[in-house]
């Protein structure tokens, strides 16, 4: 059912920081800060060949990375993203094998303009497990 590893994302403390280091001590691709206030995050996209990472840090109030933050306080690893060709049939099927949808089950837009849901880190291996809708090319 998943196909693609979209992409990681990682919360940091330090988005300048972050960024450099992706730039410098990694040499990758990274682009200039993305604010992305109705999801609560500032992003910085690593681009590479075969995936991206995605560097997280809270932006405004109520931010849901921020408690992630709190307790992880120089940063750590927040989900993985597959990408799923029908999100309605995902989550019909996870929800048949007993899998929790996150929030109210239903997909939301997501940072990418494309539909996503969370599925409960509890119910896959202690990850946080983002599904996004990308129709096959
Ligand atoms: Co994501």
């Amino acid at each position: 059912m998943i196909g693609k590893l979209n992409h990681v994302a990682i919360v940091v403390p330090d988005l300048t920081a972050a960024a450099e280091l992706y730039r410098n001590s990694l040499g990758a691709t990274v682009t200039d800060p993305v604010p992305l206030p109705d999801h609560g995050v500032t992003t910085v996209f690593v681009e590479l060949p075969n995936t991206k990472i995605e560097l997280l840090h809270p932006l405004g109030e109520d931010s849901p990375v921020q408690n992630f933050l709190d307790n992880n306080p120089s940063g750590g690893m927040h989900h993985v993203c597959y990408e799923v060709e029908d999100i309605h049939a995902a989550i019909e099927h996870l929800v048949e094998e007993g899998a929790r949808v996150l929030g109210d089950g239903k997909p939301r837009t997501g940072a990418h303009g494309l539909p996503v849901v969370f599925l409960h880190p509890k119910d896959f291996c202690g990850t946080l497990v983002e599904l996004e809708e990308v129709k096959a090319a």
